[in-house]
């Protein structure tokens, strides 16, 4: 009988060496040590011993039922760290792996405009001010000595929120905010959107945007605005480019003027796109301040003059980067954008 245990022992002890995965175990613990099993088979042989054997071969099979359930516990658990181990190294993140790519934007080509624009003047030693785009009839209308019949304060032309306050038609009330809240001598710009009521074409919109400049000191005339526009304007567009001043008319300036430059296509020579005249015309409207505009302001013209100008950046947008549409400044398309 001993020696019947010793060759069991053996031989579970040769198979559960090559045993490698948890089935083959457990198939291992059912064949040796279940109800059906190997040493239970013995144990229920036992009647036919004598009564000296009994219990030392009692004592041999629960020894091997011992060293097998130890050795199953110990393979067990090291198959399962193994299978531990292996889906762990399976599910390892590849930190190497390139991140996912994030999508930059970039300032809208109507931005960039703005903050070079800005560049030239605060080079020319001008502040940058802003100024609400809701604004009052007062500062928009008013103060700038509109007539009270100007055809733009019309209904048709203006969006207005009540009787008193609108959507600012011109950058040109930050001229006003700015001579009430500051004392001479000032030297300003102000950029942002402005507002009509205009229907959409190619080259207009319901809102577009504008550059006001202010310069008010004394003996301010109309050489200083001439040189300071023939200094902007070749800044932005190149040494080449000359100004024409037409004489116009603007209620807060006076006298005022517009300002053509030469053709950006044509540099000056005459093409289809400026009619053969060398000019681009009216890029911006200027003139020497009017009194009446800066007594309005608390300003004694007697003491103080200046000048101001505004321009359409959008304008000045579209030339620069050869933009037939002003629709697709607004339309927020990618495809567009992107190019610039
Ligand atoms: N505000 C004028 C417009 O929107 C532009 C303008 C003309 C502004 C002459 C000025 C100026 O400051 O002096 O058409």
């Amino acid at each position: 009988m001993k020696e019947k245990i010793e060759d069991l022992r053996s031989i579970a002890i040769k198979e559960l060496k090559e045993i490698n995965n948890l089935t083959d175990l457990d198939n291992f613990r059912v064949k040796y040590l279940g109800k059906k099993g190997e040493l239970t088979k013995i144990l229920r042989g036992m009647g036919s011993l004598s009564q000296e054997e009994r219990p030392l071969v009692g004592k041999i099979v629960n020894e091997l039922r011992g060293e097998l359930e130890d050795n199953i516990k110990n393979i067990k658990s090291n198959l399962e760290n193994k299978k531990k181990n292996e889906k762990l190294k399976n599910e390892k993140i590849d930190i190497t792996l390139p991140g996912e790519k994030i999508n930059l934007g970039h300032r809208h080509p109507l931005m960039q405009t703005i903050e070079e624009l800005e560049n030239v003047f605060l080079n020319m030693g001008f502040s940058v001010v802003e100024g609400p785009e809701v604004e009052t009839v007062e500062n928009n209308f008013d103060a700038l000595n509109s007539p009270e019949n100007h055809p733009s304060r019309d209904m048709t032309d203006t969006f207005y929120i009540t009787d008193d306050i609108l959507l600012r038609t011109h950058t040109s009330p930050v001229q006003i905010r700015t001579m009430k809240e500051n004392k001479p001598p000032l030297k300003i710009i102000s950029a942002g959107r402005t507002f009509r009521f205009d229907d959409v074409d190619d080259t207009h919109s319901p809102m577009f945007h504008q550059l006001e400049g202010l310069v008010i000191d004394k003996n301010i005339t109309m050489a200083n605005l001439k040189h300071t526009i023939d200094m902007f304007i070749k800044e932005l567009f190149g040494e080449g480019m000359k100004t024409r001043f037409r004489p116009h008319y603007f209620p807060f300036t006076e006298p005022s003027a517009e300002v053509d430059v030469s053709c950006l296509n044509c540099m000056g020579k005459g093409c289809k796109s400026c009619n053969d005249t060398g000019w681009d015309m009216e890029l911006l409207g200027c003139g020497m301040v009017h009194p009446e505009v800066l007594r309005n302001c608390g300003i004694n013209p007697d003491e103080y003059s200046g000048f101001a100008f505004g321009l359409g950046v959008d304008r000045i947008a579209m030339v620069k980067y050869n933009i037939d549409n002003i629709r697709l400044l607004f339309e927020n398309d990618m495809r567009f954008l992107n190019q610039f």
